[in-house]
């Protein structure tokens, strides 16, 4: 079974709305993100073994994020709240790549591509077919892994020993937090509030047990 990580276990919420509240960042950022399980410690070995890796998927995943926003502004540009929604989350997340990328130039670590590891593939055959049931999954599985994202950056400010890395960290987490409950709040534009609480429920276990499995290739998500 996965194992909490120092103490930064996930708790359960009904409400996928709380705002995340800057007098108690670590404890709002953590209660609101649906986690049907926590990161093992294998990924923090994976963390110490390959962090350059790691920090090239993380600007991978950021720029994947603006995508996945902008593929959903596309699809559902009937949706105006949902549209607005979009073009903030596109817009922060091209901010974060770009903020990875610069990290990336101080560290000399050259950006380059990578093959992507198994999660967004495994999360993606999750995905119904038909509307409107479709658009719930994508936007409860983009929420998922925002929460997850911001899990491990928690994760990461708290684990590593460089300074740098440590504030970076802990300063992209909130973010992350946000957009997972945002893409929570979209759902609700395809069915009503208990349908969708109810399949988070269940993507969130399936998330875990995602997790759970790993991947051997050192990513952001493995
Ligand atoms: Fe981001
Ligand atoms: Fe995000």
């Amino acid at each position: 079974m996965t194992r909490l990580v120092k103490g930064h276990g996930l708790i359960m919420t009904d409400s996928p709305f709380q705002k995340c509240d800057s007098s108690d960042r670590e404890y709002s950022a953590t209660t609101m993100l649906h986690l049907q399980g926590s990161t093992s410690e294998r990924w923090l070995q994976q963390v110490d073994q390959h962090l350059p890796e790691i920090l090239i998927d993380h600007a991978h995943c950021e720029q994947k994020a603006a995508s996945t926003a902008m593929d959903l502004m596309f699809d559902y540009v009937q949706h105006e709240d949902l549209c607005d929604c979009m073009t903030e989350i596109v817009k922060e997340e091209l901010e974060h790549f770009q903020m990875v990328r610069q990290l990336l130039k101080r560290r000399d670590i050259r950006f380059h591509g990578l093959k992507p590891g198994t999660y967004g593939k495994k999360l993606k055959a999750l995905v119904r077919k038909l509307e409107p049931d479709r658009a719930v999954d994508r936007l409860l599985i983009a929420s998922l892994i925002e929460a997850r994202s911001c899990e491990r950056f928690v994760l990461l400010r708290d684990h590593l020993q460089d300074v740098e890395l440590k504030e970076f960290y802990g300063g992209l987490f909130e973010s992350e937090a946000r957009h997972h409950a945002t893409y929570v709040r979209m759902a609700e534009l395809f069915a009503p509030h208990d349908e969708v609480d109810e399949r988070l429920k269940q993507l969130a276990v399936e998330e875990a047990a995602i997790i759970e499995e790993g991947c051997e290739l050192p990513r952001v998500h493995s």
